[in-house]
């Protein structure tokens, strides 16, 4: 069976299912806890997060925390987009997803349940933590690493060399230019912190 169960049946899903589809799957159906959402992408929505049905899984939910538990114990497959540029030795972790445009360099490690959306970079020798996000347009540069279930926001900059820990917020079009060792929301050029949570 050439099926694909894509829990998250919401914009992030569609483009997950748009990948899906051009890396060969042609049964893709999604589970939403939203009883309201019936179908996403011109799929349809057959059944909450609980529902068992054979297929492979993927976890199309923003939220890290939460893609954190839903990938839990599931053997999640990793969508990447024929025109991403992924270099020979780059690492990509299961359950990750990179999407069109993005270019992930040499020496470059990606963990689980990642999320390298449209048109972002992950340059040489970046590790980047499982459950991460590094969203549309966004740009480390060489050698950064980030912690875990760290958000970089869209069009974000990480200079290279910097070290970012777990559980960060970095804000749309952020530049981190210094180590950050303290979870929490960043935003600004350069970055500074403004609370304790994130989103
Ligand atoms: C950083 C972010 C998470 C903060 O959200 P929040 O906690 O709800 O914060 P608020 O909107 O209440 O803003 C708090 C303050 O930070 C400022 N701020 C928020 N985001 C900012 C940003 N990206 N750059 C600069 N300042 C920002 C606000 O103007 C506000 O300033 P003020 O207190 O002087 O009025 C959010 O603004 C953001 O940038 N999200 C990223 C979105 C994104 O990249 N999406 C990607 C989809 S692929």
């Amino acid at each position: 069976m050439n099926r694909l169960i894509i829990i998250g049946a919401s914009g992030h899903g569609k483009v997950a299912a748009d990948i899906a589809g051009l890396n060969g799957y042609t049964d893709i159906v999604f589970l939403d806890d939203n009883e309201n959402v019936k179908s996403c992408g011109g799929y349809k929505v057959i059944g909450d997060s609980k529902t068992v049905t054979d297929g492979d899984v993927f976890i199309a939910i923003g939220n890290a925390e939460v893609r954190k538990r839903l990938s839990e114990g599931r053997n999640i497959v990793t969508l990447i987009h024929p025109h991403a540029v992924i270099a020979r030795d780059a690492v990509i972790g299961e359950g990750t997803v990179v999407m069109a445009g993005a270019v992930i360099n040499p020496g470059a490690r990606i963990g689980r349940g990642c999320i390298i959306n449209t048109c972002s970079s992950v340059d040489h020798d970046c590790t980047v933590g499982d459950y991460c996000h590094v969203a549309v347009g966004a740009h480390l540069c060489g050698t950064v690493k980030t912690g875990d279930c760290t958000w970089i926001g869209a069009g974000a900059t990480v200079s290279n060399n910097v070290n970012i820990c777990g559980n960060c917020t970095i804000g749309a079009g952020c530049v981190v230019v210094k180590d950050i060792a303290e979870p929490g929301t960043y935003v600004g050029v350069p970055a500074r912190k403004i609370n304790g949570g994130q989103d």
